[in-house]
């Protein structure tokens, strides 16, 4: 059934009151739950109160102590009769959180006892209104062998507990009323490490990182974000931690990132555990980052919840955002716009021209675990950003803080967010309210002229058709732009244009000759621009624009221009040496200039990844994507080879810190390995090996391994036995073993994968495990993409065989697949031929069965 925005109606009754016995077992968990419930004032009433369920079997229901009125079920659901104003259901259901393979719900995982709600979890361990809008002031009592269990965590705060004999309880009450999805519960052996932090209004918060016995020594800096994130909001948001309790829980089989839960946030491990020998730098900004973004759910997610997941990106985009801004105060924020662009440009890009398109607030579903996209979480985050941009950062901060104040304690909408920050922030956001229901990346094409001493600008929007949405109407898109003179190397400032019509023109006056045009500049919009720009222009730009996100940009668009080019209609001879020499150029005087940061160099060195080339294509043949790709990084080596030889010497003298310039020297030192395998791969395997050995952190031994990994060397033989062998045990550290393979350069990759999928260590059962060898696949363009088809036959047989196990991360593999329309003929078939196999099967779940469909259009 399709879940559809414009019917929503408010739930009847309210749950005023929710208390929860639990009695704990790995095996068999009874849970006994006492809701107490009153007619909505401000809804239909009904006779009758919907408790969804999912898969639950019902032990026994009593209302007010006594016989209900009666009861059915609907499919999964119970439907109660009610006759009075105000009752007291009683529900006993028992469940196996052992066999809980889909992850959802109450689970357990390496001997302890842990939850995950949202969206629809809460109604697969007890029968409830499981729906966003329904807050309710829950009480939980948990009981279980204390052996077992020694720790008992919920949200809120613990008000009693108490041992008798083998077991012991523990008692918690959260004062905030919460929907069913932010409840959480942990049982197990745990240990903890404690600090505390002072809020601005001088309430003293205990913190607590729990892991298992072990792993502590590597919480350090998941608390230290913490606490940093703490200060932050107080700072940049005025928001105030609200609980004398801070609990974080850091589970090894989780099927997302990590999970907000009032006072008690879960953690898939790979968001917490850190130390410098098994953590690269991007494990300790991709912690800081998801600590920041789960704490900031405090304000944005609970305190103000969502009406109906159909606004899940109120709190996913705004908390993005948040995490994005909070992230790039503690580091690099250039470097921090850059990755964060990246990411949009390389996942939500292929989503958005792809059959999966959906608007930042979907109007309909199938399975809500589909939605938790990139659309609702990234591009959600730049259309918040744009809001930020037009307002200005204090006067969106008036607007944010009415937004909180108005709706503190509600479920809101998106509506209920843009018109506060219309409000308070004083814009006119009338026409910006279709980047919520628009789906699809606009296009900006731009023209400038020049005339006389004036440079005329013309800038035209289109947002292309997507799926359900053949005509679009034009939105407004902030550019920040500049004018560059080409012999002086400056500009007279930065100008915000605000295009809101089809086509709209610009005049700039004082331009002797005509200027270099820098274009959404810290990418202010999240559009693609066209335009005709001579190459000699984006030369111009990499070694001269004062905006480090346009410096890059330039960068990526000369080498994107060539590669599309060449991978599209073929080159002459003359054309590639022509536009190889400016690249070359241009990269140069990247590694030269003295006044860049290595981090920022290592950015400006990126070549553009094979999926950003392909979207710039209509039709793109990765084969010749990735030939034409390695010809480049070959040539660049080459020509670059004493520069980047340079670069590397001096980043190898500094000593490991988490500093800004050590970080850099590393992601440097990564980067020329990279080029020189292309171009000299004998030397890449002797550097690459040295560095490994010497290796005293992750980075420098990952970085070393990946480029190995894609040689035909003894070494690579003798590097990767010693990786499993030193960190065997620890499956953080083996996870990226696995990717290290299957995202390889290697010509058989392809056959690596397959030998690693019967390896004892693989399991379906672990989602880091099967993301760490599949995801890392599906994104390996030469491998996923081989020409006869067997890269699609092996994801066809995942998702067939996940699907089962756990649907979720199932549904997550279609995507790679559904982008049939855009590849060459003769593979898009053979994608084709897999998405029809997998349509075929008989028992899917209803996530795959949507992302399937969908996906064959
Ligand atoms: N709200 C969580 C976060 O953004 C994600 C949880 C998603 N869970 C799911 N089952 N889809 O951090
Ligand atoms: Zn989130």
């Amino acid at each position: 059934a399709t879940i559809r925005r414009e019917d929503y109606t408010p739930f009847p009754w309210l749950v005023t009151e929710t208390r929860l016995d639990f009695e704990l077992g790995l095996e068999r968990t009874r849970v006994t739950a006492t809701l107490s419930v009153e007619r909505n004032p401000d809804a239909e009433a009904s006779p009758t109160i919907r408790l969804n369920g999912d898969g639950l079997e019902l032990f026994s229901l009593s209302c007010d102590g006594a016989e209900c009125a009666g009861h059915t079920m609907d499919g999964d659901d119970l439907v109660v009769t009610l006759e009075g104003y105000s009752h007291t259901i009683e529900i006993v259901t028992e469940i196996d959180p052992s066999a809980n393979s889909q992850l959802m719900g109450l689970y357990a995982s390496n001997g302890m006892l842990c939850t995950q709600c949202e969206a629809e979890g809460f109604r697969r361990i007890t029968f409830f209104p499981d729906r966003p809008d329904v807050l309710s002031t829950y009480t939980v009592r948990m009981r279980g062998p204390k052996a077992q269990f020694p720790v008992l965590l919920c949200n809120g705060n613990r008000v009693e507990t108490g041992e008798d004999g083998e077991q012991h309880w523990a008692e918690w009450h959260d004062p905030w009323p919460k929907p069913s999805y932010l409840f959480a519960l942990v049982a197990g052996d745990l240990v903890a490490r404690t600090d505390s932090f002072t809020t601005m209004g001088g309430r003293e918060v205990e913190l607590n990182v729990y892991v298992r016995d072990g792993d502590l020594e590597r919480t350090a800096h998941a608390m230290e974000s913490l606490k940093r994130s703490m200060k932050w909001d107080e700072e940049v948001f005025g928001r105030e931690y609200d609980l004398d309790l801070f609990n974080i829980v850091a589970v090894s089989d989780f099927n997302m990132g990590a999970m907000e839960n009032k006072g008690l946030n879960v953690f898939n491990t790979k968001y917490v555990l850190a130390d410098l020998e098994t953590a690269t730098d991007g494990d300790f900004d991709g912690i800081e980052g998801v600590i920041g973004h789960e704490y900031f759910h405090n304000w944005s997610g609970n305190r103000i919840t969502c009406r109906d997941w159909f606004q899940l990106s109120l709190k996913e985009g705004f908390t993005v955002l948040r995490d994005q801004l909070f992230s790039a105060d503690m580091g690099s924020a250039p470097v921090k716009r850059i990755e964060d662009v990246r990411i949009l440009r390389s996942v939500q890009f292929p989503e958005d021209s792809g059959p999966l398109a959906h608007p930042i607030r979907p109007d309909s579903y199938r399975e809500i675990n589909n939605f938790y996209t990139s659309t609702v979480y990234n591009k959600g985050a730049e259309v918040i950003r744009m809001m930020r941009t037009m307002a200005g950062e204090e006067r969106f901060r008036q607007g944010t803080d009415l937004y909180f104040e108005r709706h503190d304690g509600e479920a809101a909408t998106c509506e209920d967010f843009v018109s506060s920050i219309e409000e308070g922030a004083g814009l006119d956001l009338k026409q910006f309210r279709l980047w919520y229901s628009q789906a699809g990346t606009p296009k900006v094409t731009a023209e400038l002229h020049h005339e006389g001493q004036t440079a005329r600008l013309t800038l035209s929007q289109d947002v292309p058709p997507t799926p359900g949405q053949p005509d679009k109407q034009p939105m407004p898109i902030p550019l920040k732009i500049a004018l560059f003179d080409r012999e002086a190397g400056t500009h007279s400032g930065e100008e915000l244009v605000v295009l809101d019509s089809a086509k709209a023109e610009y005049e700039f006056e004082g331009f002797e000759r005509k200027p270099v045009l820098s274009i959404n500049r810290t990418f202010s919009a999240p559009v693609t621009i066209e335009r005709d720009i001579p190459r000699e222009d984006l030369v111009f730009l990499a070694a001269h624009d004062d905006d480090p996100f346009a410096r890059y940009e330039a960068m990526q668009e000369l080498m994107t221009g060539h590669l599309a080019a060449a991978a599209g209609g073929g080159l002459e001879e003359q054309e590639r040496e022509e536009a190889v020499g400016d690249i070359a150029e241009a990269m140069r005087a990247v590694l030269v200039d003295e006044r860049l940061d290595d981090l920022m160099r290592g950015e400006l060195m990126l070549l553009p990844s094979q999926t950003y080339l392909a979207e710039q294509m209509l039709v793109a043949d990765p084969a010749r994507i990735h030939s034409e790709r390695e010809q480049l990084k070959r040539e660049l080596g080459k020509r670059l080879q004493s520069e980047m030889h340079r670069l590397y010497e001096r980043a190898e003298q500094l000593p490991y810190s988490l500093d800004l310039a050590a970080r850099g020297a590393r992601k440097v030192k990564t980067q020329v390995l990279t080029y020189a395998a292309a171009s000299d791969p004998a030397k890449a395997v002797e550097l690459a090996a040295h560095q490994y050995d010497r290796a005293d952190n992750m980075t420098d031994r990952q970085g070393a391994l990946m480029v190995l990994a894609g040689t035909d060397s003894a070494e690579r033989t003798a590097r990767l036995l010693d990786f499993y062998n030193r960190f065997q045990g620890n499956a953080l550290v083996i996870d990226k073993w696995f990717a290290l393979q299957a995202s390889s350069l290697h010509p058989n990759a392809i056959e690596h994968v397959r030998a690693l999928a019967e390896h004892p260590d693989f399991t379906l059962k672990n989602p880091n495990r099967v993301r760490s060898l599949y995801m890392a696949f599906a994104a390996n363009p030469h491998a996923f993409h081989a020409e006869d088809g067997e890269g699609y036959r092996m994801i066809a047989d995942l998702i067939l065989a996940l699907d089962p196990i756990n649907p979720q991360t199932a549904a997550r593999f279609v995507p790679p697949l559904g982008r049939w329309r855009r590849i060459e003929p003769g593979r898009a078939a053979l994608m084709r031929k897999q998405l029809e196999r997998i349509a075929a099967s008989p028992k899917l779940s209803r996530d795959t069965y949507e992302q399937v469909s969908r996906s064959l259009g």
